[in-house]
């Protein structure tokens, strides 16, 4: 299984994974030479990604791919698809669920920018008649916020506050929020802190759902394990990403290495 993000954030999908299917092995690859991936157009995000696949089935005998980020699912899955022979599955903002849960029929969703402006999430919301109100916040700084905390660096709160500000000045906020990156899974403690909230809040992240697609794909196609350690790969060595190894050690890694993409 190759599952990939732009950074931490698919992690976050792997940890569940690990979980639900405890014996399956997986390659991580970590696209940080093109971190961040909200700011990228969609041309450059799928180019990216075919280059991705084509260049770890080379090198790794894969035969499932997961999309733990939501910016290049909503862009992208649907071409990859087609182009690849392979079953590709992706993770995407859980709109329907939070209709059925909001009591305040009011849902915050946050993304990057490329998520929301993604004509994905463009029909959902706007060709859609809601009974609920959507508040959205596009954002690109919040993946680099979590990519801090799992460094363990500093970051100002005056970032989170920017950020959450057309939230913090709602007369009622979100009740539900669907957390459409999946870097924000990270985040949940400072999002409820910086929005102050003291009621419960439903965060949405549509992991639960990703994992279901990948234990019913794998028995649909019979699939069995091709590689027999778990392992990291990189696209750029820098200081920064050294930063990750020691969080990287709960996932027991064998193998972790750089793969030119250029
Ligand atoms: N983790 C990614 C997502 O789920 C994207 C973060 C980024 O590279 O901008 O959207």
């Amino acid at each position: 299984m190759l599952i990939f993000d732009s950074g931490v954030g698919g992690l976050s999908i792997l940890q569940t994974i690990k979980i639900v299917l405890p014996n399956i092995h997986y390659i991580y690859f970590l696209d940080n030479e093109a971190f961040p991936y909200g700011n990228k157009t969609e041309y450059f995000i799928i180019q990216r990604i075919i280059s991705i696949i084509k260049k770890i089935k080379k090198l790794y005998p894969i035969n499932i791919v997961v999309i733990a980020c939501n910016t290049v699912s909503t862009v992208s899955v649907s071409f990859l698809k087609k182009k690849f022979n392979l079953p590709i599955i992706g993770i995407f903002p859980d709109i329907k669920t939070a209709e059925k849960i909001t009591k305040n029929n009011i849902i915050g969703l946050i993304a990057t920018r490329t998520t929301i402006h993604s004509e994905y999430i463009q029909k959902l919301i706007y060709q859609k008649s809601f009974n609920n109100i959507i508040q959205i916040i596009s954002t690109n700084q919040l993946a680099l916020i979590a990519e801090k905390k799992i460094r363990k660096i500093p970051f100002a709160q005056k970032d989170l506050k920017s950020i959450f500000k057309p939230w913090i000045n709602l007369n009622i906020k979100p009740d539900t929020i669907i957390l459409g990156c999946t870097h924000f899974l990270f985040l949940k403690k400072e999002i409820k802190d910086t929005l102050h909230l003291t009621s419960s809040i439903n965060f949405i992240d549509s992991r639960k759902k990703i994992v279901l697609d990948i234990k019913n794909c794998i028995y649909k196609f019979n699939l069995q394990q091709t590689i027999k350690n778990n392992i990291f790969l990189y696209s750029k060595h820098d200081n920064y990403l050294t930063k990750i190894f020691i969080y990287l050690k709960r996932y027991q890694f064998k193998k972790i290495s750089y793969i030119n993409l250029n």
